[in-house]
């Protein structure tokens, strides 16, 4: 069977490099792909109409779409005429991230607990709701943002500052939410579902913001590490909470949702807490959920089609697994690219390179396209030793203004 993965990020590398252990790696394609993955093919995902012209003249079997635009765009929704397996909610349930407002609504209707929110598509009309919080609230556009659209804010002048940001990119009378800032440790939790089950992969620690100790802007994911630890009480909290009452909803709803859900959330004084879904694999959470997988991911994604998700057991390895994001200097916002990279023949062969933001040059070179350029995930028995080994995988690789967290797996 032919695998078209579609994306160009690291998600996207992890994906093809672990599906590479099941079948013929040449059967897998990546759409666009990026100078890490072999098997690339040139077309712009932006036009769903491309990838499905691809796929269906290509006959491929499965089609597993990395990130978040071409679902929203509804990219599934094409497919649902062909035979193709399409592993991706259709553009309906993508809403569940392609609108912060959408998904509010869907909380709140199903009681899931979520911090109170506040909808609104002018500054002025806020302005009480932010006086009220004192500037202590998230921000967050309506739409899809590559990651820029949600701002954590601590007082008035904050708020006023994000709010001026996204003004200058959507213009006037966008839609935003305010919500209430809550205390407590984030985690990622990330299932496969089929419409009716669920099948959860262990709680990540995501690094959003783009600095040590946690300040700066946020990003699309600095670090991750897994497992991210939680008392069996806690899990079963979320699990009551929040999976369960999502389940419900999209049954219920008749969303037939086949693919990856994403729960960031939040665990704070009075219990988990519902901050955002996604609807496809985290990046960098991928990257490290894959990594340490003992099972075939194949098969797990194949029983999403023919309903044997429910008796899928998914195994992973002992130990734990920490992802390091290797960025342009000036990322997320203005960054020079096509710089030469060098010093990955140096990095021990125990450590997974996935690549985003490169490019092959010739038959030696390597040079910089964008501001996320690899991914490094090393396993360890400790978190500190995987920390230790990313570290120093690192340090091997060298370009022009070469930028990453110095903290991820540390707090
Ligand atoms: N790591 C955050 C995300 O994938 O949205």
């Amino acid at each position: 069977m032919k695998i078209a993965i579609i994306g160009s990020g690291a998600r996207e590398h992890a994906i093809y490099e672990k599906l590479s252990q099941h079948i013929d790696p040449k059967q897998i394609f990546a759409l666009p792909g990026n100078g890490g993955i072999s098997n690339c093919v040139s077309i712009d995902i932006t036009y769903p109409e491309e990838v499905k012209k691809y796929c269906v003249k290509n006959r491929v079997g499965m089609v597993i779409i990395g990130p978040e635009e071409p679902l929203a765009n509804g990219v599934v929704d094409l497919f649902s005429e062909t035979s193709i397996m399409v592993v991706g909610p259709n553009k309906n349930s993508a809403q569940l991230e392609s609108s912060k407002s959408f998904a509010k609504k869907f909380m709140k209707d199903l009681g899931i607990p979520t911090p109170d929110y506040r909808e609104f598509t002018s500054f002025e009309e806020a302005l009480p709701q932010i006086n009220a919080l004192q500037g202590n609230l998230v921000l967050k556009y309506d739409g899809l943002a590559g990651g820029k659209g949600v701002y954590v804010c601590s007082s008035i002048e904050e708020v006023e500052e994000s709010y001026a940001e996204l003004k200058k990119r959507y213009g006037d009378g966008f839609t935003f939410i305010v919500e209430k800032k809550l205390k407590g440790e984030e985690l990622t939790l990330i299932g496969v579902m089929d419409g009716e089950t669920i099948k959860l992969f262990p709680p990540c620690k995501d690094y959003k913001r783009l600095n040590d100790g946690d300040s700066g802007p946020n990003t699309g994911g600095m670090g991750a590490y897994l497992p991210y630890k939680i008392s069996e009480e806690v899990m079963k909290k979320i699990e009551d909470d929040i999976v369960t009452p999502t389940m419900k909803g999209i049954k219920d709803r008749g969303l037939g949702y086949k693919g990856f859900l994403y729960f960031g959330i939040i665990i704070t004084e009075k219990g988990p807490r519902l901050l955002e879904y996604n609807v496809r694999l985290g990046d960098p959470e991928a990257q490290v959920i894959l990594s340490s997988m003992k099972s075939n991911f194949l098969t797990l994604l194949e029983s999403c089609f023919n309903g044997t998700l429910r008796e899928q057991n998914i195994e992973f390895a002992n130990g734990y697994s920490t992802a390091l994001v290797i960025t342009s200097g000036g990322y997320p916002f203005s960054f020079r690219t096509g710089f030469e990279i060098t010093g990955l023949n140096q990095i021990s062969t125990d450590i997974s390179v996935f690549h985003s933001g490169t490019q092959k040059k010739g038959k030696n070179q390597l040079l910089t396209t964008a501001g996320r350029i690899f991914t490094l995930v090393a396993k360890g028995e400790t978190l500190e030793e995987s920390v230790q080994k990313v570290y120093q995988a690192a340090k091997k690789i060298h370009f022009k203004k070469i930028a990453y967290r110095k903290d991820i797996g540390k707090l």
